[in-house]
């Protein structure tokens, strides 16, 4: 089959249409092939292809398909019968371990197969595309743990940095319709990302080029946060404008030992590189304000997956893509490669999805 694969780490030039083997010799018990519809590029894609991953999530066989968002049809249903052949379903993958490897060489879902675990597979909704729901699982779950996290509740305000990002759309739009928080404010850049946070359900929008939120909130109490979400790595300063009692809760920047340790983590020299949340100054910074800070890296859940389907069902959420890019064009632009461009830069308007059926 064919795959976005990368034969050794390095840059995003690494990534090329490869012929990698179909998924065979999984544990059927456990796993489903899933036929790929649509994939969605994320962050981490370029982490994982540049080696920085290594000590934690090593890729176990080169070449390696990339990303980790699927949405599609079931090819090859589990022994069990939990899922059938041609149930389009969804979900963000984390490898089979049943061969005692936690990252075989065939996760990923820019490719025209993949393998999931049953337990981390959902319907997708039938009222949004392929396309869409592959834009969902990995940002829209951890959007949503990192709200769960933050303990944000009805009434309650709260801060969310970059709010056109993949993680910010959902964010915005669960804190304001989901959570039901009173004051949602973020940061954008000015035009079109701007409006489009405010479409969300985002009640103030800073443009961040020309303005600093430490400065707009930290000098009058009442005007501070009950929740800080940090998709950044701005944490540092969201500890200025937490309300004593208030949490902040940050996805970017560096992790610390003991969530690196949750996920996974257990080489020693991790120790050496990376501080627990304790001795973090971000942690002291917001212990000093009486206020939570945590680092927080996704977990997988089918609930939380099943939950944000059912939001998506009832539009209470919506998917937001800056685009769809098609896996079968090598055109550098309108093909695969301009997904992982556009996403890569770090600047793209929602989420970039590659296309395949
Ligand atoms: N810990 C975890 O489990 C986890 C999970 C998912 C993501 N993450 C991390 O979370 C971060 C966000 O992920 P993502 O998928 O949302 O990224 P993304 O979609 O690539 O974010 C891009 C967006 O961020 C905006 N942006 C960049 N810097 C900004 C700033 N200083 N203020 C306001 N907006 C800014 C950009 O807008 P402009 O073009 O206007 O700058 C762009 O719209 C990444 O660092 C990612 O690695 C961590």
């Amino acid at each position: 089959m064919k795959a976005i694969a990368f034969a050794k780490y390095g840059k995003p030039a690494m990534l090329k249409k490869t012929e990698v083997p179909y998924p065979h010799g999984f544990d059927a018990s456990k796993n489903v092939v899933i036929k790929v519809h649509a994939s969605s590029v994320n962050p981490v894609d370029k982490i994982l292809l540049s080696g920085d991953l290594k000590m934690v999530s090593p890729v176990a066989k080169f070449p390696h398909a990339i990303s980790y968002d699927v949405a599609g049809v079931v090819e090859e249903a589990d022994s069990n019968g939990v899922f059938s052949v041609g149930q389009p379903v969804f979900t963000r993958v984390w490898g089979d371990e049943s061969d005692g490897k936690k990252t075989p060489s065939y996760r990923g879902t820019t490719a025209e197969f993949c393998v999931a675990r049953i337990t981390d597979v959902v319907p997708k909704p039938d009222s949004i595309s392929f396309e869409e729901a592959a834009s969902i699982p990995l940002a829209g779950m951890t959007a949503f743990q990192a709200l769960k996290k933050s303990g944000l509740k009805e009434g309650d305000s709260i801060f969310i940095s970059g709010g056109a990002g993949g993680v910010g759309t959902i964010a915005i739009q669960l804190a304001k319709h989901v959570f039901k928080a009173h004051l949602v404010v973020t940061t954008a850049s000015k035009g079109e990302k701007m409006d489009m946070c405010k479409e969300l359900g985002a009640d103030v929008v800073i443009d961040y080029n020309a303005q600093n939120f430490v400065e707009l909130y930290s000098n009058d109490d009442g005007k501070k946060f009950d929740v800080c979400f940090d998709t950044t790595d701005e944490s540092l300063d969201m500890t200025k404008v937490v309300k004593p009692g208030g949490s902040v809760v940050t996805i970017a920047g560096t992790p610390t030992l003991d969530e690196i340790r949750r996920i996974g983590g257990t080489a020693w020299i991790l120790k050496l590189v990376l501080k627990r949340k304790e001795k973090r100054k971000e942690y002291k910074a917001a212990l000093a304000n009486k206020a939570s800070w945590t680092y927080l890296f996704l977990s997988p859940s089918a609930e939380d997956l099943t939950e944000l389907a059912n939001h998506l069902a009832k539009g209470t959420i919506k998917p937001v893509l800056d685009g769809v890019w098609d896996f079968h064009s090598e055109d550098e632009q309108a093909g695969w490669q301009g997904a992982f461009t556009r996403s890569f830069s770090g600047r793209a308007k929602g989420k970039c999805v590659v296309k395949m059926e």
